[in-house]
């Protein structure tokens, strides 16, 4: 079978640039899909970190004006890593700050543009208009990732291109859509056509994501039951309808990890590396991270959070619980950044608690990988969450997750309630509804647990045995891109 050739559009991918998941799984997308026949291309922004990571890049597309803007596309490959084009458009991207914000967390006022540009330029590549000595370059289908990359999806469906080829959106979080005040519509060239309420307008104004649900002929996200929840008002977030309509060509497919980048047998980050079968050699990790957070050494369970510290992660929920975990002789290291208010709380309860409570408020990957290492559970009490990563960390890593029921947690976590346990099959712990009184019953429960040292091992056992891997979703996605190139 010829291979399948799939452009895949985002504004983040790993090794290159993150904030987070969705850069772990553009990142892993192409190695994912390779075994089933397809080859797969990135294009990512040209932030400046993914200049300087690219070097010279060969120029093979020059546009004078991309939506206002000069630009260049580059072509490239990292070494070791999957094929990439680059948009070089230094009036977009080339900025100090994040990809989406500046130092400061302030939106870009332009990011209908740097982001609308993206979508335009992959859809003008995904339908051959690149061409490159004197052949055009072409593809057989589009995956655009979120808000930043839906508005591929409109173009092709819009603007005038040689060829049309298939669109698939997927989402990674409902809670960013991409909305932008309608006098935007008249510079993001597109066709009066457009502005309908099955094109680009939502609300009065233009929605990215919105325009891409609308577009694409299949629309994906992360995990079955995020699937099934994104069509009722409290998961949809107003996009509920357009979700419904669609039916069956929304669909969820389970992210997986890297298992090369994922892997306690391998993982250089940690003081001992470990399999299911050396479990004991955690307490290395153990006492290297006690040390590392300050933390007084102890026998007791050792809980971890890597997480963005934000609402949605329920992490508002979890500053407030911190004196039962203390309560009931747990300890928590915690890694993560995000809303004043929380980073306030958590601080004030590490003062509270010296010794039993370390944070760090900063973006650290290889410490992320210690944590994991080193830590006996992971607190993930999520209001909802697409798929969620780092359960799926903890699996690997015999870091428990204790997790909300909802969305990818509820898909991957197999709660440790006395049925699981007598079957055999439990791999962490599981609780309903994000409220004080839940996440301390889930802690108390955990707790419980681990005071059972061989019931523990049997839970860190299975949860190591289970294989998130790519492999079968990786199946999944070049199934679902065979049966729209047919
Ligand atoms: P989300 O994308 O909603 O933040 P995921 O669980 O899908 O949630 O992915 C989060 C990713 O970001 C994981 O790879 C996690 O390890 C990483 N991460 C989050 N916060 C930090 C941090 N402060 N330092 C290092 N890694 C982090
Ligand atoms: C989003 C979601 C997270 C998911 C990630 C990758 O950031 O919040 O649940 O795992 O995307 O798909």
């Amino acid at each position: 079978m010829a291979p399948l050739k799939v452009l895949s559009v985002a504004s983040e991918a790993v090794p290159l640039v993150k904030t987070g998941g969705l850069a772990d799984v553009v990142g892993a997308l192409p190695a994912a899909l390779e075994p089933h026949g397809v080859e797969m291309t990135t294009l990512l922004p040209g932030y400046p970190a993914v200049m300087q990571a690219l070097g010279r890049g060969r120029a093979v597309h020059a546009w004078d004006s991309l939506l206002g803007a000069p630009a260049r596309l580059l072509a490239g490959k990292l070494d070791g890593g999957y094929p990439l084009l680059v948009l070089d458009a230094p009036a977009l991207y080339a900025r100090e700050g994040g990809p989406y914000s500046d130092v400061a967390g302030r939106d870009w006022p332009d990011n209908w543009r740097r982001f609308a540009a993206l979508g335009r330029a992959a859809a003008e590549i995904a339908c051959g208009a690149i061409v490159q000595g004197g052949e055009a370059r072409h593809f057989d289908l589009l995956h655009a990732h979120d808000w930043q990359g839906a508005m591929a999806a409109a173009y092709l469906r819009y603007a005038p291109m040689n060829e049309r080829v298939p669109a698939i959106v997927t989402i990674h979080n409902m809670a960013f859509q991409g909305w932008f005040d309608r006098e935007v519509f008249a510079q993001l060239g597109l066709p009066a056509s457009a502005w309908a309420i099955d094109g680009v307008e939502y609300h009065g104004g233009i929605g990215m994501l919105k325009a891409g649900l609308s577009c694409a002929d299949a629309v994906t996200t992360v995990s079955p039951t995020y699937a099934r929840e994104i069509r009722s008002t409290t998961f949809g977030m107003g996009l509920e309808g357009l979700v419904a309509a669609r039916g069956n060509a929304v669909r969820g497919i389970l992210n997986g990890i890297d298992t090369d980048l994922w892997n306690p047998a391998g993982d250089t980050a940690l003081t001992a590396r470990y399999t299911n079968r050396t479990l004991e050699r955690r307490l290395l990790n153990k006492r290297a991270l006690e040390a590392e957070f300050g933390l007084a050494e102890s026998d007791g369970p050792l809980f971890i959070v890597v997480s963005r510290l934000t609402w949605q992660k329920g992490m508002d929920v979890l500053s407030g619980v911190i004196d039962h975990l203390v309560g009931i002789g747990g300890r928590l290291a915690l890694l993560g950044a995000g809303e004043a208010s929380i980073e306030q709380a958590l601080r004030a309860a590490a003062a509270r608690h010296p010794e039993r409570i370390g944070i760090r408020i900063h973006y650290d990957e290889q410490l992320s990988h210690r944590m994991l290492g080193g830590g006996d559970a992971i607190l993930i009490p999520s209001r909802f969450e697409p798929c969620g990563l780092t359960q799926l960390y903890g699996l690997a890593y015999g870091c428990l997750p204790v997790v909300s029921r909802t969305g990818g947690l509820a898909d991957t976590v197999i709660d440790a309630n006395p049925a699981a346990l007598a079957a055999g099959c439990a791999t962490g712990v599981q609780f309903d509804g994000v409220s004080y009184d839940a996440l301390i019953s889930a802690l108390t429960r955990t707790v419980a647990l681990y005071d059972q040292h061989q019931v523990w091992r049997r839970i860190q056992k299975n949860a190591m045995k289970c294989d998130f891997s790519w492999k079968a979703s990786g199946a999944s996605y070049a199934d679902l891109y065979r049966s729209l190139t047919a």
